[in-house]
């Protein structure tokens, strides 16, 4: 397929910065960043009888997908949604999946339930917030910077937590003093160890990513600061577990890939939400292909709002 617009994933950061462990175990360094691309159909394989070429498209890759170009088993293919640009378009697989697996495959929302979404504004936090209110759940979001609420707050949240300016836990326990149902983070050290502490009894906490522990000085993290905080990540005890009636649970949807099924079922269902107004993409901002180094300094940042995505002059002029 020709490729109009390239979805940026933090995941792509750490890639970068080479401490991938998924790039590592399927592709191997150097690797080319990329698991998400919205464009038009080249050209089908004889066995490909349901698109042709022209046809508006999105596709999920693993790895590769910075190009303007790109080869994809039909499987990894889904129809572009008439109403979205292909910008926008690029930008809804992966958090979309990534909120939905942790939301209905792990942690099994069930409406009354209250949610902790951290980083909230944020790519995936944009989608958890909203699956979040669609199931019928009050959500409290969290951000890193006042300007970063209104956005939560648009996306229906509850409530928001600014944590520039507020005591996290003080505001956590206020919005809900007998814990929290489940918790999404995916902060890692700085916030993990109080996660926990703040589940209800049956509470589960999703982790699924790490991100405060990639502070980087000229695009890369401090290696003594990344072993002391490795050494640092809590380690949960099945002993608390059960006391306690809590659960931690894990994912990196990177290394689900082979299970197509459950990525289409992710899809299909993101897909007809979308198509009821249900839910809306994250809100998108642009970048040019060449620009690409701009765009990961301004995700590491940790200031952008919604999502990144990169533009393919080349193939939009196809
Ligand atoms: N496990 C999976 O399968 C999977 C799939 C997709 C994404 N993820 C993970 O989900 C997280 C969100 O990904 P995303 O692409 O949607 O990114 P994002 O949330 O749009 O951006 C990252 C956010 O993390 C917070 N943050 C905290 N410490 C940071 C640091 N040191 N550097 C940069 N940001 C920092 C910032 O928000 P606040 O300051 O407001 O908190 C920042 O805006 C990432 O950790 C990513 O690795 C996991």
């Amino acid at each position: 397929m020709a490729v109009a617009a390239i979805g940026i994933n933090f995941a792509d950061c750490v890639t970068r910065m080479g401490l991938y462990s998924s790039a590592k175990h399927y592709v191997g360094y150097p690797v080319t960043p990329g698991f998400e691309v919205s464009g038009t159909v080249l050209e089908c394989g004889a066995a490909v009888t349901d698109l042709e070429p022209g046809t508006a498209v999105i596709a999920v890759t693993r790895f590769n997908g910075y190009a303007t170009r790109v080869c994809v088993d039909r499987k990894q293919v889904f129809l572009k949604p008439q109403r979205l640009a292909f910008e926008a378009a690029a930008g809804l697989p992966t958090v979309s999946l990534t909120a939905w697996f942790a939301l209905f495959q792990l942690a099994h929302i069930q409406a009354g339930d209250t949610l902790l979404v951290h980083s909230a504004a944020g790519g995936v936090g944009s989608m958890l917030v909203q699956f979040g209110k669609l199931s019928g759940c009050k959500v409290i979001g969290v951000v890193g910077a006042s300007h970063k609420a209104a956005a939560v707050t648009a996306l229906g949240a509850d409530a928001v937590i600014d944590k520039s300016t507020q005591e996290l836990w003080t505001e956590a326990e206020r919005h809900a003093p007998g814990g929290f149902d489940v918790i999404l983070d995916a902060n890692g050290i700085s916030t993990l160890k109080q996660s926990y502490r703040h589940l209800a009894p049956v509470g589960r906490l999703v982790v699924y990513g790490f991100h405060s522990m990639l502070v980087t000085r000229n695009g890369l993290p401090g290696k003594l600061r990344l072993a002391w905080d490795y050494l640092r990540t809590p380690r949960f005890s099945p002993f608390d577990l059960t006391t306690r009636n809590r659960s931690v649970l894990g994912f990196n949807l990177s290394y689900l890939f082979e299970k197509r099924e459950l990525i289409a079922t992710g899809m299909q269902q993101i897909l007809q939400w979308l198509d009821e107004g249900k839910i809306v993409p994250p809100t998108v901002t642009h970048y040019a292909f060449e620009s690409v180094a701009d765009a990961h300094r301004d995700l590491e940042s940790g200031q952008t709002v919604g999502k990144l995505v990169l533009t393919c002059q080349e193939s939009a002029q196809l």
